[in-house]
């Protein structure tokens, strides 16, 4: 029986839930992981507060839902595979997420879910938000979801990555900068829902089409996906948890609160190829 109270709690029609009444900190039983795989399922990202998780705590759960995904070009922090730092302070630079993106698409299997909490964060601003794929697939016109229905769209990671993270060409996951080819409409392989799966950071043509057509059809979609209809937004605070399935839903960072600190570690979960 999973914890009485164990309660979700919806954020916007499109997408998002709070969960209230369960302690990450702790082994997780498995009605409580099916009750969380559920929600997941029907909200694409769940929220949860006050959850104070160190590493371990975090990989734990974390490893409820699959096994550890390695980002290419950021290696495992020490000890703590497919657990990355997520951090920016006034000496930064660049950061993670500052466009609208499903986590390493360009992987041939990108990751089914990334799990971020937060340990030290501003006195306001650097929400994430994030957006529902499926709505965005299910409102193109059905003349557009035909004619998206069988192509493909390529995802390089080279422009994104390339010195992004102070990481050698030496020490990436695969020795190269992984370029994949994925339908442009995926088919979730829990739900049988169809989503749009091409994102700002990554997709960089369309396969089959010209160079300006294929340009000209992922400007439409990126503008189409940063609607705010299929939007929530999360303001964190210190020991906030986000846990969103990448499949169907994309997100994305701000960074409005330089020079403050905002920090904490990204558990990312291995995904299945796209289809
Ligand atoms: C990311 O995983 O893209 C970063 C998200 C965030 O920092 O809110």
């Amino acid at each position: 029986m999973s914890t009485p109270e164990l309660r979700i709690e919806p954020m916007t029609p499109a997408l998002g839930a709070e969960v209230h009444g369960v302690d990450l900190t702790r082994a997780l039983g498995d009605d409580d992981v099916q009750v969380l795989h559920d929600a997941l399922m029907n909200h694409l990202v769940l929220f949860f507060r006050d959850q104070p998780l160190d590493l371990d705590q975090l990989s734990a759960f974390g490893r409820r839902f699959g096994s550890p995904h390695t980002h290419p070009s950021v290696p495992d922090l020490e000890g703590y595979p497919g657990v990355m730092a997520i951090h920016t302070d006034a000496n930064s630079k660049v950061y993670s997420g500052r466009r609208w993106h499903s986590d390493v698409s360009c992987d041939a299997e990108p990751p089914m879910g990334s799990i971020l909490h937060l340990h030290e964060v501003p006195d306001s601003g650097g929400d994430t938000l994030f957006a529902n794929m499926f709505a965005a697939y299910e409102t193109l016109s059905a003349p557009m979801r035909g004619f998206l229905a069988n192509m493909y769209a390529e995802h390089v990671s080279e422009p994104n990555f390339r010195g992004y993270y102070g990481v050698q060409d030496e020490d990436l996951r695969d020795g190269a900068y992984p370029v994949a080819e994925h339908p442009v409409v995926r088919t979730h392989p829990v739900t049988g829902r169809k989503a749009l799966f091409v994102n700002e950071i990554f997709t960089s043509r369309i396969v089959g089409l010209a160079p300006a057509e294929s340009r000209a059809l992922l400007d439409l979609l990126f503008v189409h996906i940063r609607g705010p209809r299929f939007h929530c937004r999360f303001r964190w605070r210190s020991n906030s948890v986000a846990f969103w399935d990448n499949r169907c839903a994309q997100h994305l960072a701000l960074w409005d609160y330089f020079p403050q600190t905002r920090s904490g570690h990204r558990f990312t979960i291995v995904g299945d190829k796209p289809v």
